[in-house]
């Protein structure tokens, strides 16, 4: 830009000079001035004179064209640092000479061109990262030099990790579970795809994961790193086991009284009949065995109906301290028997349920407070409006259970002491009825316990208003 300025101050000066000599020349002629000029002072005084008043002039005239020239070139230099910066926003001022502004006009397509290419890559950029953030699977992505490029939120969580203490570092001093580290080397070394299920401990809680990992294969097959996509799958793990268990334990259940009604009746036909008293007391086994047969078989069917994903219970405004009355007539003579005094405190409430349902839910209940506690001791039942629900509270003074064991107390088939539980002719599977049921009404049953103390069953259910 300097030169250029250079080269036009001189061919300005030059040209203005020339002019003015000319001038000089001209103006000489026609007015006579000769005597004078031969005079060499003269001269060198008339020459510096032109010579003075042609540089101002040229200073004036090429500060003015320079100005002119340069500027739309300034700008647009100017605008091209900024796009060089990252500023896509930057724009030229389209203004000045012709080839200026198709100049400054070029330059602002580019940048649009480059503001819109920026946009399009950031919103891609969103995308992928809203979508590996939110793919419901934990990834890692792990680089040629063995170092963590991408992590994702899942990933952390699954692990217990920040985002610190994983991004950048090699994988082999990450602190991840020894199965997993073995996998990830494993891809990691041969560069072939794996899969596999591996379980770990995490804190108290155990982890199964599907883990899926495979190289990363850029242009011309070249080796890019590995990545690692992880699967939660605890809690499928968990229903698999739920479903194991519950098979054994009905088959377990079943063949119980089976074999005793096989054994029994197998003794009686070798010969047993004969003595009618050993008959009589082998035919009340058998008749105590089938019974408990066909209470398991229909508190199977009855679970396996109020479990069915579309069971709903008519439920409908109802009197609730009469539900309980009910049940509690029902119950009341086999209290006698045992000693227990039975003892309600019934405020008026009326409740959203099916009363069949929920006298099945109170008999459970009582009926467990019976089964497990001893003669001379009192079973309460409170009923009461607790903000805009209602609390039945069932309380007994019986052997109660293990802080530990409340938790499984709902579960199909669960018993604390299974003896005495069988002896008593229950089959397990109350509990998780009277759950089952609760929850259809939109409920919520607690348990509260102390061994040797009592339990308190309480019951949380929506009011008809
Ligand atoms: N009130 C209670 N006091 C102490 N333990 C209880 C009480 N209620 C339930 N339990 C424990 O919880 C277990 C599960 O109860 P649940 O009612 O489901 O089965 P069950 O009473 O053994 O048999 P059933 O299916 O005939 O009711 C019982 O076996 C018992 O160990
Ligand atoms: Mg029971």
């Amino acid at each position: 830009m300097k030169s250029f300025r250079h080269r036009l101050l001189i061919m300005i000066v030059g040209w203005i000079g020339l002019l003015l000599a000319s001038l000089l020349i001209i103006v000489s002629q026609l007015f006579p001035l000769y005597a004078n000029l031969e005079d060499p002072a003269t001269i060198w005084l008339l020459l510096f004179l032109i010579f003075a008043t042609a540089m101002v002039i040229s200073t004036i005239i090429s500060h003015r064209i320079i100005k002119i020239q340069s500027q739309p070139i300034e700008n647009v230099t100017e605008t091209a640092l900024e796009l060089v910066k990252g500023n896509y926003r930057a724009r030229a001022v389209e203004s000045g000479a012709v080839g200026a502004v198709q100049l400054s006009a070029t330059i602002n397509v580019l940048a649009r061109n480059l503001q819109e290419i920026t946009a399009i890559r950031q919103m891609e950029q969103e995308r992928l990262k809203t979508l590996i953030e939110n793919m419901g699977s934990s990834l890692m992505m792990i680089n040629r030099q063995g170092r963590v490029s991408l992590v994702n939120k899942p990933f952390l969580r699954e692990l217990a990790m920040s985002n610190e203490n994983i991004q950048g570092k090699l994988y082999k001093e990450l602190d991840i579970p020894t199965v997993l580290a073995k996998f990830i080397e494993n891809v990691f070394m041969t560069e072939m795809p794996d899969r596999d299920q591996i379980d770990f401990s995490i804190g108290l809680h155990q982890k199964h994961l599907d883990v899926y990992g495979a190289p990363i294969m850029g242009e011309h097959e070249r080796w890019l790193g590995v990545v690692i996509v992880a699967h939660d799958i605890s809690e499928l793990k968990r229903l698999e086991q739920v479903r194991k268990d519950f098979v054994a334990n009905v088959s377990h259940e079943l063949r119980t009284p089976v074999t005793s009604i096989k054994g029994f009746s197998e003794t009686l036909l070798d010969g047993a009949y004969e003595d009618t008293p050993t008959l009589l007391s082998f035919l009340e086994i058998i008749h105590k065995e089938s019974n408990r047969l066909e209470l398991l078989i229909k508190d199977l069917l009855e679970l396996s109906k109020i479990e069915h994903a579309g069971f709903q219970v008519k439920a409908q405004p109802t009197d609730m301290s009469a539900v309980i009355e009910r049940a509690a007539g029902m119950i009341q003579p086999r209290m006698e028997d045992k000693a227990i005094l039975l003892n309600l405190q019934l405020e008026p409430v009326e409740v959203l349920g099916d009363p069949d349902r929920l006298i099945q839910v109170m008999m459970n209940l009582l009926a467990n407070a019976l089964t497990y506690s001893a003669s001379e001791t009192t079973v309460e039942v409170h009923l009461f409006k607790e903000q805009e629900e209602a609390v039945i509270r069932v309380k007994d003074q019986g052997i109660g259970v293990e802080t530990s064991e409340i938790g499984r107390l709902f579960e199909r088939f669960y018993r604390v002491d299974r003896a005495r539980s069988r002896n008593s002719g229950g089959t397990g599977l109350g509990l998780s009825i009277v759950k089952h049921l609760v929850e259809a009404h939109h409920g919520k049953i607690t348990v509260d316990s102390e061994v040797g103390v009592g339990t308190t069953f309480t019951i949380y259910l929506p009011l008809a208003s």
